[in-house]
């Protein structure tokens, strides 16, 4: 079986989950539950990022040890992922042996390769970004990325020969044209890189939080690095099954860790002798009625709150369809609701009540192929195909839309054929008229099931299938088949799925 590994960033456990992490979380399980239903062997990490000064200063506000603090965050993030129905194989948490022995043994190769040395850093650290930054990139006093005052630093480090791999990069990038995605996002990494790469500080000594070097206890590791290294932790590094799944086919991030993600981790990985990912996502940023989400500004938005006023499948829906994925995207309560009463109560959730309403007042709840016209079955099955190409394309947006034109059409077909009227004199007309529409119906929740899992599991019951939804959309993307409906199974009138 064809294997397939993506992972999520690990998240800071310094404070509880926004809508921000579920959105590549949520990513990043649409694109598992695609790759599962195509048959891949699946393994989706996800996990948290407890080291560092930012997390130990968080529990000491709160009064507790960090890692105490740390076990009380991660139930946050978990039970967030349950309820937003994220499918993932494994949660990985930094603090866990099976990951801290390896960031100390990797830590320890790189220093007998000659790769990390001693010296001395004196510099611009931000702490809530966890990262080193030189004068000029300073805006202010602050950091660039998420403007608080960065601190002045002075100590003994390990360094990393991050410069010397400029060349290996370089040529990584250009033999690997899918490696960054969406592909503009190359651009801005391929500048930096040409303005020359300078090694970077590996470890500290005044942080206390953090892994320890075996050889060099006094100096803990630089929790960036230790973070990156989960990815080939969780699945085992230096373990005969390790390269079942490595290299990573997708490492979805938000934009401000691209150059963690892209320059950096590629070039540990080539110190050590391994292939870098396949690809890295980068997806933009949402703001909140225009403004950075803050604590300070109060407008966090708790995807909790969310679920429990509507449902986990309208905020999934929400975030995909309202900006198109790897842009930047703003976030209100308006446009939610707009999109749920546009997109999923009128276009979608009527067409489900009504469909079946008709099938059971027509038809008594059962209909099979009369045959005649398919040129609705003919465009969903086409549509099907573009879906595909956008899916693999991780243009989850456009793919969402393909869909939803999908329904639109079905319904703009039903108001054209007017089943209302050709009920009293043509049965077998109105038949197919009905019997196209739950065709196209059938083919929209196949390929809608990775987006809104529960809905569609749910409507699936409803289209009363014998066959499974995975089975069927095997059949659907892989064979080009057209979806036929069985016909031996009453349908019935339903309660709307998207109450306004
Ligand atoms: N711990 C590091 C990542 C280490 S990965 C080896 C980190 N953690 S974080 O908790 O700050 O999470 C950052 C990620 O959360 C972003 O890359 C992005 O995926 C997501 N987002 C956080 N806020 C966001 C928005 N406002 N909008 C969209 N996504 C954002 O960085």
């Amino acid at each position: 079986m064809k294997k397939f590994y993506l992972t999520t960033p690990l998240y800071y456990v310094n404070d509880l989950p926004h809508i921000g992490h579920s959105y590549t979380t949520i990513a990043a399980d649409i694109l598992a539950r695609w790759k599962r239903l195509l048959g891949f062997d699946v393994f989706f990490l996800t996990g948290t990022d407890e080291h560092g000064t930012k997390i130990a200063k968080s529990a000491q506000q709160h009064n507790m040890q960090p890692l105490e603090f740390a076990d009380m965050i991660v139930e946050h993030f978990k039970r967030l992922w349950q309820r937003l129905n994220i499918t993932y194989d494994d949660f990985i948490r930094t603090t866990e042996t099976r990951h801290t022995k390896i960031v100390q043994q990797v830590f320890e190769d790189l220093i007998k390769k000659g790769l990390i040395y001693k010296g001395k850093y004196s510099g611009w650290y931000c702490v809530p970004c966890e990262t080193y930054l030189q004068t000029e990139e300073l805006s202010g006093k602050n950091c660039p990325n998420c403007g608080r005052e960065v601190e002045l630093i002075d100590e003994d480090t390990y360094y990393f020969r991050l410069s010397i791999f400029q060349e290996s990069l370089k040529k990584y990038f250009k033999d690997n044209p899918d490696f960054f995605a969406p592909s503009w996002r190359a651009k801005e990494m391929l500048n930096f890189l040409n303005q020359g790469l300078k090694d970077i500080s590996f470890s500290r000594t005044k942080v206390r939080w953090a892994i320890p070097s075996i050889s060099d206890p006094h100096h803990t590791i630089y929790v960036w690095i230790d973070a990156l290294l989960n990815y080939i932790t969780a699945i085992n590094y230096g373990c005969e099954d390790f390269f079942n799944y490595w290299p990573a086919d997708v490492h979805f991030i938000g934009k401000e860790i691209l150059r963690f993600h892209t320059i950096i981790w590629p070039a540990i990985l080539i110190a050590i002798n391994l292939p870098p990912p396949k690809k890295v996502f980068a997806h933009g940023w949402w703001t909140v009625e225009g403004e950075k989400m803050s604590k300070s500004k109060g407008n966090i938005i708790d995807p909790n709150k969310i679920i429990d006023k509507y449902s986990s499948d309208v905020i999934r829906y929400f975030l995909f369809s309202e900006v198109t994925f790897g842009e930047d995207g703003d976030f209100s309560y308006q446009a939610l609701v707009n999109r749920y009463n546009s997109d999923l109560a009128d276009n979608f959730g009527n067409l489900v009540s009504r469909l079946l309403n008709m099938i059971e007042t027509f038809f008594n709840g059962e209909i099979d192929n009369p045959g005649g016209d398919e040129g609705l079955i003919k465009q969903a099955t086409n549509s099907i195909k573009n879906f595909y190409k956008k899916m693999e394309d991780l243009a989850f947006t456009d793919a969402l839309g393909e869909i939803f034109l999908i329904l639109k059409k079905t319904n703009q077909f039903i108001e054209s054929k007017a089943p209302w009227n050709t009920i009293k004199t043509d049965k077998e007309f109105t038949k197919n008229t009905l019997y196209q529409a739950l065709a196209a119906l059938k083919t929209a929740t196949i390929a809608l099931h990775p987006f809104i899992p529960d809905t569609t599991t749910k409507l699936w019951q409803l289209l009363a299938q014998q066959q499974d939804l995975s089975t069927q959309a095997k059949g659907l993307f892989l064979q080009g088949e057209k979806i036929f409906f069985s016909t031996d199974i009453k349908l019935k009138k339903c309660n709307p799925l998207f109450p306004k």
